[in-house]
């Protein structure tokens, strides 16, 4: 689970981050990975905060976030599903899991709904090939996901699916 997902970062927050850290270079990555677990994501203000103190560009403090794929630069909803792509699962239909996640909750990946509930990421191989096509929802492997099931997936975390395009 992620660990403070409700938290709305402001500026005392983000400053009280990146002041355990000397105003260096090198502390960039640390400073970016406490406010990812933290916020779940790296707020916009956060970057330029830590470009002000490390005395860096933004675009190198960004090209940065961009770069390492354990970041997010946009929040992530309350489930975070994580639909895995390798090869196994591929061959298996993902691409039906996020299309229907997609109609139903009208998110492609790297999106969150507009309420904050869902979001979806696509993954490499999670190591549970046995159990393709596999999704994680949070920290939880949902295994052997069918085009319905993911569709009851979804009910039994709250969100409302379309019953006329199941
Ligand atoms: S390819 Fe999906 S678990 Fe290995």
């Amino acid at each position: 689970m992620p660990a403070e997902t409700n938290s709305k970062p402001n500026e005392e927050m983000l400053l009280a981050i990146i002041n355990n850290y000397p105003g260096e270079n090198r502390y960039i990555l640390s400073i970016m990975q406490d406010m990812q677990k933290q916020f779940n994501y790296l707020p916009r203000q956060g970057l330029e905060m830590i470009a002000l103190h490390v005395d860096s560009p933004f675009s190198q403090v960004y090209s940065m976030a961009t770069f390492y794929k354990a970041f997010s630069l946009v929040p992530k909803g309350r489930i975070n599903f994580k639909v895995c792509d390798g090869t196994a699962c591929h061959i298996k239909g993902s691409n039906v899991i996020i299309d229907q996640i997609y109609k139903h909750l009208g998110i492609r990946p790297g999106e969150t709904t507009p309420d904050g509930e869902f979001s979806l990421e696509t993954v490499n191989c999670i190591g549970a090939c046995a159990l393709a096509p596999a999704v994680l929802a949070n920290d939880r492997v949902h295994p052997k996901v069918t085009s319905a099931g993911i569709v009851e997936i979804i009910k039994s975390y709250g969100g409302h699916v379309d019953a006329s395009s199941k």
